[in-house]
């Protein structure tokens, strides 16, 4: 049993956004915006989660203004007059139940299919035409294609500060758009955005110029990255520290003001000869706040004391500074409340994540 959560729930300010506390709920595709709409559901079931003492909501992802962006049906975009209304809507609702919210911006490059909203004979588009699982051989981007998803994303983001968010998050993980760019595998490109490390790291980097050009230098952004992708695993975009340094400097140059280090178990070191997780790398290699993710508050066969109620490892790396801020995913579907039950020691009542909780997402 978890002894002092305090520092769960002391506040923090980072870009002039005070968060009421350090829990955030992690970006969760729920694909229950039908027409791309986010509607007065979505609404409601984020307003769960504020009122269920997260600080900080980061949305599902949200597709931006580019004909191959959106992977899969029901995802809300962020550009439709529609949609936009339905975000204001789902921002005052975040708001009135205590929480700060920003949208997370993407972009599925490969993992699209032809047969997908909103043009369902669009196919994918990526870096270079490699397919991705079993899926369809996208169509390699041309120079023109990278300036229109540019473009897009900060659109996107505009978008997100003229409905009132608090701030973005570029999705930059998972094997996405972004970070097709970044791998090996999936940029086999020969011009300057592929090649060379610098080079692939070259399209994340010009996304996030571009927005902080755009939106001013106040206006929050975030952003995701992982080592891992949604078909590997094992893959790694920065091998040591030194390629993670360099990666983030060109982040931090664009104008990151946070990083959300994307990782499946937040306790795992990421490099050898060091216990700090990639969260951890992150603040320290940069100095910018982090945010850890990855089995907070579940039941981890693989990790003994692992389960709903204990955060006692997570209280301790967040009391030696090794980050700021703490994302959760899969146990906020279960719990909305989780948050509220943790700080007031009503762990009985926590309902444990089960797989169940996926179908109903709600
Ligand atoms: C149903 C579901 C949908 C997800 N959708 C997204 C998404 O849209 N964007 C994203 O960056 N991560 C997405 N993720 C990953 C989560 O944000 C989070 O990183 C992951 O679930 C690990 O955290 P957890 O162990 O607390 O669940 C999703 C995860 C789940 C379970």
């Amino acid at each position: 049993m978890s002894a002092n959560v305090e520092i769960l729930f002391e506040p923090f300010t980072v870009k002039g956004v005070t968060l009421p506390n350090r829990i955030v709920m992690a970006p969760m595709t729920r694909r229950k915006s039908p027409g791309n709409v986010p509607g007065a559901d979505v609404a409601a079931y984020y307003r769960r989660r504020a009122e269920g003492g997260v600080g900080l909501i980061i949305t599902e992802g949200t597709f931006i203004n580019h004909k191959a962006a959106n992977g899969y049906d029901s995802v809300p975009d962020i550009y439709n007059p529609a949609a936009l209304d339905g975000w204001k809507h789902v921002i005052e609702e975040a708001h009135a139940g205590g929480a700060k919210i920003i949208p997370q911006l993407w972009h599925v490059g490969a993992q699209r299919v032809k047969g997908t909203e909103p043009d369902r004979e669009v196919p994918g588009y990526a870096p270079s035409a490699v397919a991705t699982g079993e899926r369809d051989v996208p169509i390699a981007m041309s120079k023109d294609d990278i300036k229109d998803c540019i473009t897009a994303f900060t659109e996107a983001a505009v978008n997100a500060r003229e409905v009132g968010f608090d701030g973005i998050e570029v999705h930059g993980a998972h094997g996405y758009l972004i970070d097709q760019f970044y791998w090996e595998r999936s940029n086999q490109r020969t011009d300057e955005y592929g090649g060379s490390f610098e080079n692939r790291n070259r399209f994340g980097k010009e996304i996030v110029e571009s927005i902080r050009a755009a939106v001013g230098p106040d206006f929050l952004i975030v952003y995701r990255f992982s080592q891992w992708k949604s078909d590997d695993y094992e893959a790694k975009i920065a091998k040591t520290p030194e390629e993670l340094e360099r990666f983030l400097k060109t982040l931090t140059d664009a104008g990151v003001d946070v990083f959300h280090a994307s990782t499946r178990r937040f306790w795992e070191p990421e490099f050898e000869g060091s216990d700090l997780n990639l969260a951890g790398w992150c603040k320290k290699l940069t100095g910018k706040p982090a945010i850890t993710v990855g089995s907070i508050g579940l039941d981890d066969p693989s990790w003994a004391g692992a389960n709903s109620t204990d955060v006692d490892v997570l209280v301790k790396r967040m009391e030696k500074g090794e980050f700021d801020l703490a994302a959760v995913g899969r146990q906020l579907l279960s719990e909305a409340e989780w948050a509220n039950k943790i700080r007031e020691g009503r762990y009985q009542e926590i309902e444990p994540y089960t797989k169940k909780s996926l179908s109903g997402l709600n």
